[in-house]
């Protein structure tokens, strides 16, 4: 197969394969299609299909294209490539090829999958494993806190515990970036997104029958649910976690500032700004997401509808908030800002 090209088209239609990539790749069995510029004849041809066996010589071969800089999968394979580099997230750090909403999309899809495997086995490996894609988004939004803005862009409503936690991490890691802008401190950051992606860790031990009640919860019910905040204390602190910043995210992410919340009816100052944060997140990403008995609603409705409940959110988060879904992040910090 022969493909005419641009050099300005080229890079829409395909994305180039480094040597750090391609040994990612199963040696024998390559994820997608790979593709070469012949230079002879200035066009970009089809060398290997995707999953069948690749040869030592062929192997050897693609391996000095990728040295060349002329070895490509095309840009449409997106979607296998972006599965395929969600299971070796640090890769995305040492690539520039990939459009920033592309890397979000990488992010939310390693994210959904990590937080898959740990809400289903919330034991010490799966919780390393999650925590180590947290260090790679933390040190990708460190060299640029601008890069949140499309985290924004890569929410997922569907009624799904993991798909709800990534996206509770990424609303709250973008108002926590503005809220804190010219004071962002790495520790906090990491701190903020554990919690803030565990923040319903606890709610793993409930049914799926009490969740899907469309009308009238007994009380016990409602006790059930409302025990997944102590639930996920009393797990995370079994993995020996103790940072105080991750325990407030999942402590207090119920709790309202007119002391209306619960598990403690925290009042006022009492409520820490990782609590308030994890609430204005978690209540703004339930309220997008589609539910069993309704449909999720608006970005800006959802906002709107926190901004006017003064009593209960902080004021200052959810008019970042509002700022976010209309200026975006851009209009409070700087592309390249960390402190
Ligand atoms: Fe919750
Ligand atoms: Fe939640």
């Amino acid at each position: 197969m022969t493909e005419q090209t641009s050099s300005d088209s080229m890079s829409e239609v395909y994305l180039q394969i480094s040597p750090n990539i391609l040994g990612s790749f199963p040696k024998f069995r390559p994820p997608v299609n790979l593709y070469f510029f012949d230079e002879n004849i200035a066009q970009v041809k089809k060398y290997h299909e995707a999953e069948k066996r690749l040869g030592k010589d062929q192997q050897e071969t693609v391996g000095n294209f990728a040295a060349d800089g002329i070895l490509f999968l095309l840009r449409e394979d997106y979607r296998v490539y972006a599965k395929h580099l969600s299971k070796n997230l640090g890769l995305v750090l040492t690539e520039d090829d990939f459009t920033p909403q592309e890397v979000a999309e990488i992010f939310y899809q390693a994210l959904y999958d990590r937080m898959t495997e740990f809400l289903a086995q919330p034991t010490e490996k799966p919780y390393e494993l999650l925590s180590k894609d947290i260090s790679i988004l933390d040190e990708y939004l460190w060299t640029d806190p601008s890069r949140v803005e499309y985290l924004m862009k890569s929410l997922h409503p569907e009624y799904d515990w993991a798909a709800h936690s990534v996206n509770t991490l990424f609303v709250g890691l973008a108002l926590f970036i503005m809220a804190l802008k010219g004071k962002l401190n790495r520790a906090a950051l990491t701190s903020v997104a554990m919690g803030l992606i565990l923040h319903d860790m606890g709610m793993v031990n409930i049914s799926t029958f009490i969740l899907e009640n469309k009308g009238f919860l007994v009380r016990a019910d409602r006790e059930s649910i409302e025990n997944h905040v102590e639930t996920g204390f009393t797990k995370l602190k079994r993995l020996g976690i103790n940072d105080p910043i991750m325990l407030q995210c999942i402590l207090q992410h119920h709790e309202r500032l007119d002391g209306s919340g619960y598990p403690s009816r925290v009042i006022g100052k009492d409520l820490s700004l990782p609590g308030r944060l994890a609430g204005v997140a978690d209540s703004f990403c339930a309220m997008l997401s589609d539910r069993p008995h309704r449909k999720g609603k608006d970005a800006r409705q959802a906002a709107l509808a926190l901004i006017k409940d003064q009593k209960k959110y902080d004021a200052n988060l959810t008019k970042l908030l509002g700022v976010l879904l209309t200026q975006g992040v851009g209009s409070v910090i700087t592309p390249g800002e960390t402190s």
